[in-house]
C-alpha cells in the first residue's frame, strides 16, 4: 500500500518567512550580522527581503527568477492553493503547534509571497535575486560564508535523482567558505531520504565534511533532521556540470 504523503507532482514555488528560516536553522543576529548569505533555492521565501531590511547581506537564487514579478506572483498563488487543497487530506502528518491550523499556515505562505514579490523588482536589479539552475550556480568558489537550502533537496527525493542530489550538494559546498545548512532530510512522505549513506560517502571522498543533527524546528512529523556541510580544510571542489 502506498504511504500517505502530501500528494503533489511538482516542486512548488512557495516560500517561508524570515521568522520561519530563523526557527528552522536556529539562526540568530550574531550569525547573520557578519555573514554573506546565499538562500538556494529560495522560491517565494521572504527571507532575503526581510533580512535585507535588517541590514544583512543575503542573495536569493531560484530557477524561476528570470520570470516577471507578475508571473511569479501568479505561480506562487497557484502553488499555495495546491498545497492548501492537498494538505486537507493529510493534516495529521504534521505538527500544528507553530501554525495552529491550515489557515495559519496558508497565511504565512501568503505573507512570504507578498513580501518576496514587493522586494523582487528592486532586489533583482540590485543583484539580490539571481536566476540560477542547480546543480550549477553562477558564483565563484567560496563567495558566501553561509548557505541555506531548505525544502528542495531530499524533500523532493522521489522526483530528483541521487546524482542530481550529489551534484547540488557539492555545488552548494563549492560556493561556500563556511557552513551549508540543509533541511529537511525527509521526503514528502516523512521518511528519511533513502540514499543518505551513499550521499555522505560521496561527499566525504569529494572533500566535503558532512554532519547530521537534530533541527530546532519540526512541522512535518519526524522530519526534524538537518545536514551541515563544510569544505574540508584546503580542499578544492571542482565545478561540475550535468
Ligand atoms: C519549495 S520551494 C523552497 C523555497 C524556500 N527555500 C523555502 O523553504 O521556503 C523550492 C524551489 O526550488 C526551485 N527549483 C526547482 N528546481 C530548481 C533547480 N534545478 N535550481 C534552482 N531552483 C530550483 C523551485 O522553483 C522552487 O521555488
Amino acid at each position: 500500500m502506498k504511504k500517505e504523503r502530501l500528494d503533489i507532482d511538482r516542486v512548488a514555488f512557495i516560500g517561508r518567512t524570515y521568522e520561519e528560516y530563523e526557527k528552522i536553522f536556529g539562526l540568530d543576529y550574531r550569525h547573520l550580522r557578519k555573514a554573506r548569505i546565499l538562500d538556494c533555492p529560495a522560491g517565494a521565501a521572504s527571507f532575503a527581503a526581510e533580512a535585507g531590511r535588517r541590514g544583512f547581506d543575503v542573495v536569493a537564487c531560484d530557477i524561476l527568477y528570470g520570470l516577471s514579478r507578475r508571473a511569479l506572483l501568479s505561480k506562487g498563488e497557484k502553488d499555495i492553493a495546491l498545497i492548501n487543497e492537498k494538505l486537507g487530506g493529510v493534516a495529521h502528518l504534521y505538527l500544528w503547534d507553530y501554525y495552529r491550523d491550515r489557515d495559519g499556515l496558508i497565511s504565512k505562505r501568503r505573507e512570504a509571497l507578498g513580501r518576496f514579490a514587493a522586494d523582487f523588482p528592486r532586489g533583482r536589479a540590485a543583484g539580490r535575486y539571481v536566476a540560477a539552475s542547480l546543480p550549477r550556480l553562477p558564483f565563484a568558489d567560496g563567495t558566501f560564508s553561509l548557505v541555506l537550502s531548505c525544502h528542495f533537496l531530499f524533500l523532493y527525493g522521489d522526483m530528483l535523482d541521487i546524482d542530481f542530489h550529489k551534484e547540488c550538494l557539492l555545488e552548494l559546498a563549492r560556493v561556500s567558505s563556511g557552513d551549508v545548512l540543509i533541511f529537511p532530510l525527509s521526503g514528502l512522505d516523512g521518511d528519511p531520504y533513502p540514499h543518505l549513506g551513499e550521499v555522505l560517502r560521496f561527499l566525504d571522498v569529494n572533500g566535503v565534511e558532512a554532519g547530521i543533527r537534530r533541527a530546532p524546528f519540526e512541522f512535518q512529523r519526524d522530519a526534524n533532521m538537518m545536514m551541515r556541510l563544510r569544505r574540508k580544510w584546503s580542499s578544492e571542489i571542482k565545478r561540475r556540470g550535468r
